[in-house]
């Protein structure tokens, strides 16, 4: 496994060198050979070479079979030139890498139900969900676009676009990862109001009765859907959609679980390099302090090891680790309950790997 490590800003550092570790001894357990090379992305890139995303990083990446990243930004960087904000860095590896698939799992495990925003019984039915966004395309790349003037009076517009080619390929990312779950896809769109939705949905369909006939397939609107998630996430296991409506859904999705520190994520592309990373951000008012809660990115590992290297008796060493440690009662602050032992970054990390 040859892997390009960004640490990033802010809390990045610590979760990442954590994360490193259950890398490094889930490997060695497994016998899996792992090289890795670091790179700078984000403000401490801009402090270093005044850029957020040097061409290093990018070459780095590009010759790497994935790639695991911390975190950017921070408030020393807000008062820089947009043009080279530190989020500047993440949204050029993604288009330098061709990430088009990004993948949100929203997983509540059970040990931390009570951090739950949801009804006990709405949670006893399980939240386990996987939101499969588009990420390339859509209405925030569609052109033609206009933010003007016209008829004396403020006037703008943007463009939703899909192509058959971009809509089949986040179809098949999403019948793939379905096939590792519990074989249902859930494809959500805006039918019966936009014309790019029976597209949409047409070529949803047809690919899924060319190559996907085994998995269930359904299809709901996106305001049905933004209801139905927080009134029975029991329903959904992948869920699958444009890059608007997944941008809300998954954030909606990993909201309902409460628990940031907890979320990892993937953004694929047709082949390697896949880009893995927690969803949180560089959170600046505990960085450097041992108190970050390192989960996402150690789940993040484990998202890397099943889809970059169909590595899946690995991921899901990891994935019970963490669950153990949860039940054997560590916390970090940010999931701390009445009853179980706050830990720091270390420690949390320390308890997955005596679980390892
Ligand atoms: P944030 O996710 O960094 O923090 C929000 C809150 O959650 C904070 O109170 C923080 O302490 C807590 N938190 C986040 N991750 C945690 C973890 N692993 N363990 C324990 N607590 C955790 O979001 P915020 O504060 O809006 O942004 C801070 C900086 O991060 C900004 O510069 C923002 O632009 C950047 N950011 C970067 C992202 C990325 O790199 N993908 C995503 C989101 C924000
Ligand atoms: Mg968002």
């Amino acid at each position: 496994m040859k892997i390009c490590v960004m640490p990033g800003d802010g809390i990045g550092r610590e979760i990442v060198a954590q994360a490193m570790r259950v890398l490094d001894k889930v490997a060695a357990k497994h016998g899996r050979a792992c090289e890795t090379t670091e790179a700078l992305i984000g403000g401490c890139a801009i402090d270093a070479t005044g850029v957020p995303l040097p061409a290093d990083t990018v070459a780095k990446c590009k010759d790497s079979d994935a790639v695991l990243l911390g975190a950017v930004g921070g408030p020393k960087w807000d008062t820089i030139d947009p043009a080279i904000r530190p989020e500047k860095g993440l949204l050029g590896i993604r288009k330098e890498l061709k990430l088009f698939a990004n993948l949100r799992p929203a997983t509540l495990f059970k040990q931390l139900t009570e951090a739950c925003y949801l009804r006990p019984d709405i949670v006893a039915r399980g939240l386990d969900v996987m939101v499969v966004r588009e990420l390339t395309g859509g209405i925030y790349f569609g052109e033609p676009r206009f933010d003007g003037m016209q008829d004396g009076e403020r006037f703008g517009f943007n463009t939703m676009v899909y192509r058959e080619h971009e809509i089949r390929r986040i179809a098949r990312v999403a019948f793939e990862a379905a096939r590792k779950r519990s074989s249902r896809v859930c494809s959500v769109d805006k039918a019966n109001v936009l014309d790019v939705s029976r597209v949409w949905r047409e070529v949803v369909i047809d690919e899924h009765a060319r190559n996907y006939e085994d998995i269930e397939l359904s299809h709901m609107y996106v305001d049905n859907a933004a209801m139905q998630l927080v009134r029975d996430p029991s329903q959904f296991d992948v869920m699958v959609t444009g890059n608007l409506f997944g941008d809300i859904l998954s954030d909606e999705a990993a909201a309902i679980t409460g628990s940031i520190g907890m979320l990892p994520s993937a953004s694929l592309g047709e082949a390697n390099p896949g880009l893995f990373e927690p969803i949180h951000g560089s959170a600046p008012d505990i960085a450097g302090q041992d108190k970050a809660n390192p989960l996402a990115t150690i789940l993040s590992v484990s998202m890397m090891l099943r889809h970059s290297f169909a590595m899946a008796e690995e991921a899901d060493c990891i994935e019970s680790a963490v669950e153990q440690a949860l039940e054997q009662g560590y916390r970090t602050g940010d999931i701390m309950q009445p009853g179980c032992r706050l830990v720091g970054c270390t420690e949390m990390a320390e308890a997955v790997l005596a679980n390892i």
